[in-house]
């Protein structure tokens, strides 16, 4: 059974994956099993098992990231994304597929794992659930389908600890409106109305942020024309739906050539 491993065990995402795969040791649904713990060097846990609810998984949580891609066939990244250099350059040295559902993550994060793609695969997945591949595929057509006459505006809710804003997600949304529309996202986005702002430019794409409780992520792509409007929505009500996703995803890419990927290849959409 391929080995995975996973960096950034001790966070929300870190341990749904690791409950997922305790639920499962066989690897019979996920077809993986837990071969590496992966924490930072400050981590409380360093040393402990990869589970803090008290089960055993035998795996303890390392912040050698070398030891815990040692039995790994792939790399689950869910840690924060200063570390997304160092976590891509750790995994093309040792040979180790990597999935990176890390979000907020800079431009030359990006040129670091367009640089291990060439030695391993890399899939990239700002969310790893099934719901919002299929909502990217709606979004896309919605956007071809309506045309330039109808306003794009993206709303996502998430809870009060995220650090990134807007979400990895809203901005991969955001990213396939533009494409649709020939044109990039920085192009298009607005991310800041306050005050007396100037009217909605024609053709922009405006985003907007909640922060509250314990919201687990919420997505709403409106396209919006005098006289009527349309709302693609996607709500996740429990993490493990990102966690499933993940392992899914992790199981098809290991093995996979070298090279960039997304979740749409791993559930075979256009
Ligand atoms: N792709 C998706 O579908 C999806 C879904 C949910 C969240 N996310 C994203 O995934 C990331 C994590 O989310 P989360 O909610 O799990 O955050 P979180 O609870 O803050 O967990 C992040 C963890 O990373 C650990 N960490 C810090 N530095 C590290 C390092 N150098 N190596 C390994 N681990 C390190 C931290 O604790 P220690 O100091 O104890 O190691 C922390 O527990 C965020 O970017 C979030 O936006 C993506």
């Amino acid at each position: 059974m391929p080995g995975v491993a996973i960096l950034g065990v001790t966070g929300r995402m870190g341990q749904a994956l690791v409950r997922l795969l305790s639920a499962d040791p066989d690897g019979a649904a996920a077809g993986l099993t837990l071969s590496g713990a992966v924490c930072s060097p400050l981590s409380a846990r360093r040393g402990r098992d990869a589970a803090s609810d008290g089960v055993s998984t035998g795996i303890l949580a390392t912040d050698q990231i070398a030891t815990g891609l040692r039995d790994a066939a792939v790399a689950v990244d869910f840690s924060r994304p200063q570390h997304v250099p160092a976590h891509a350059a750790a995994c093309a040295a040792a040979g180790v597929a990597l999935l990176v559902g890390t979000t907020g993550f800079d431009a030359a994060a990006r040129a670091a794992l367009d640089d291990a793609a060439r030695t391993i695969p890399v899939l990239i997945a700002p969310n790893t659930s099934l719901g919002v591949a299929v909502m990217s595929q709606l979004v896309r057509q919605a956007t071809a389908a309506l045309g330039p006459d109808y306003d794009v505006e993206i709303l996502e809710a998430h809870h009060r600890g995220k650090r990134d804003a807007p979400s990895g997600t809203a901005l991969a949304l955001g990213g396939v409106v533009a494409e649709a529309r020939g044109a990039t996202l920085e192009e298009l986005a607005v991310f800041d109305r306050h005050g007396g702002s100037a009217p909605r430019a024609a053709g922009s794409i405006g985003f907007a942020v909640l922060r509250a409780g314990d919201i687990v992520g919420e997505h709403s792509v409106v396209f919006a024309a005098a006289g009527e409007r349309i709302e693609i929505t996607h709500r996740a009500t429990d993490r493990a739906i990102f966690a499933r996703g993940a392992l899914r995803a992790a199981a098809w890419l290991a093995g996979r050539p070298p090279g960039v990927y997304g979740m749409q290849n791993v559930l075979g959409l256009p």
